[in-house]
């Protein structure tokens, strides 16, 4: 039997001095919200990272291998939404 795409995303946060100044524990406490309100828990790994030296940018983070750099925390919860609990949802 084929395999289908893995299950499991990783969602890494950048808890890093520079990151977490512009409101990356936030950023992961929304995620958290996010998965759990919608069930998600088991399908997206969330993880904190040391910098990612892309200091000074904005909040970096990544979804899998995919960096993302989010102004502000705003931002980053749009952008998870957006590519993370609409598409998994309506898997
Ligand atoms: S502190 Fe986040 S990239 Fe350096």
């Amino acid at each position: 039997m084929k395999e289908g795409k893995p299950l499991r995303l990783t969602v890494t946060v950048c808890v890093g001095s520079s990151c977490h100044i512009k409101g990356a524990r936030e950023v992961i406490n929304q995620f958290n919200q996010l998965l759990n309100d919608n069930d998600l828990q088991d399908k997206v790994e969330l993880k904190g990272s040391f910098c990612m030296e892309r200091c000074g940018k904005g909040i970096n983070w990544h979804i899998d291998e995919e960096p993302i750099t989010s102004s502000n925390s705003e931002e980053a919860i749009e952008l998870f939404k957006e590519k993370i609990i609409r598409p998994l949802k309506s898997d």
